[in-house]
């Protein structure tokens, strides 16, 4: 694997046979594991040649991560409606936190527009901070949708041991909002201090960072500003103290399931000085 820091990448769309066995073994090193949760290559080629994309970012002709989504359908009071669904994105290790994931998203997000598709959807564990620090803050995602055991028993290096709890967030891509992150380098920066200013409902951790517990108990939602932590590193945590995962993945399904029920919905996400929020707010999402 090329090293950083002088390797300039690119992005381009991945078409042949050849570059998708790169793919797969990309696949491999994020998700180490089971040869059988690898998407195979003649599947990534049957879906890119029926409407799916799939994009490589690479260095000379080497890849480092990629994007990869198919269209689908969902259900509106007015019948099945077009939107692309995205299943993976992946940056090898040694490219982490370089913008490789977000450009890939970006260029994504551009091809689906030029579809005419004006919805993305796509899951991931909401107990990763870097993860919703990326799809919320920096992308413009929102979400309102919990999903239980998205993908029963996973076996894969990232997921096994865990219910694989998911949020399902929703990338408006004609809107403002999303268009605003996506040209800015970095998201405005409101800091803790200002909610705390704002009266807003501060559902905060308590411990250090490798035995961070989530607070006991679930007090009344009230207000149109709702804060609730998770870990900065929850896979580190579960490596080292799985029963106190496990509690988190528990903590994180009520409150999040409450918190929709109630009307809240998942609209930024606050990475500061190692801790992370997710911010809630009640009423209209600022589409
Ligand atoms: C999730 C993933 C694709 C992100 O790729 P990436 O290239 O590292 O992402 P980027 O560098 O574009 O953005 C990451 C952001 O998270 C921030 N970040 C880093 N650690 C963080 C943490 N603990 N909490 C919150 N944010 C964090 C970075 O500072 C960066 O933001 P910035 O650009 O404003 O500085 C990559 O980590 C990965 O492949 N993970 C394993 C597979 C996976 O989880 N895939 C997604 C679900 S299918």
């Amino acid at each position: 694997m090329p090293q950083k820091p002088n390797s300039e990448w690119t992005i381009r769309l991945i078409k042949s046979p050849e570059e998708m066995a790169s793919v797969e073994e990309l696949q491999r090193i994020v998700w180490p594991g089971t040869e059988t949760d690898v998407i195979p290559a003649h599947m990534l080629l049957a879906v890119v040649h029926n409407g799916g994309l799939l994009l490589g970012a690479y260095v000379k002709e080497e890849i480092i991560g990629t994007v990869f989504g198919f269209p689908g359908y969902y259900e509106t009071p007015d019948g099945p409606r077009l939107k692309h669904h995205s299943h993976i994105l992946a940056v090898h290790p040694n490219w982490r936190g370089y913008g490789v994931g977000f450009a890939l998203k970006r260029a994504q997000w551009q091809l689906v527009r030029h579809q005419g598709i004006d919805r993305i959807t796509w899951t991931y564990d909401p107990l990763l901070s870097r993860n919703a620090y990326l799809n919320i803050a920096r992308l413009g995602t929102v979400c309102n949708t919990y999903l239980h055991s998205e993908y029963g028993e996973m076996r894969d290096g990232l997921n096994a041991g865990l219910p694989s709890d998911r949020f399902q967030v929703d990338w408006w891509v004609f809107t403002k909002r999303v268009e605003k992150r996506l040209n800015r380098r970095a998201p405005l920066k409101v800091a803790l201090e200002d909610y705390r200013n704002a009266d807003a409902l501060f559902l905060e951790a308590y411990g250090d960072q490798y035995s961070l517990r989530p607070p006991e108990g679930v007090p009344p939602m009230t207000g149109s500003l709702v804060l609730v932590e998770i870990p900065e590193d929850f896979l580190k945590l579960k490596d080292t103290n799985l029963p106190l995962a496990r509690d988190w993945r528990f903590y994180g399904r009520e409150i999040f399931e409450i918190a929709f029920k109630a009307g809240y919905l998942v609209t930024d996400f606050l990475y500061e000085n190692g801790r992370s929020f997710y911010i809630l707010t009640q009423g209209n999402s600022t589409l």
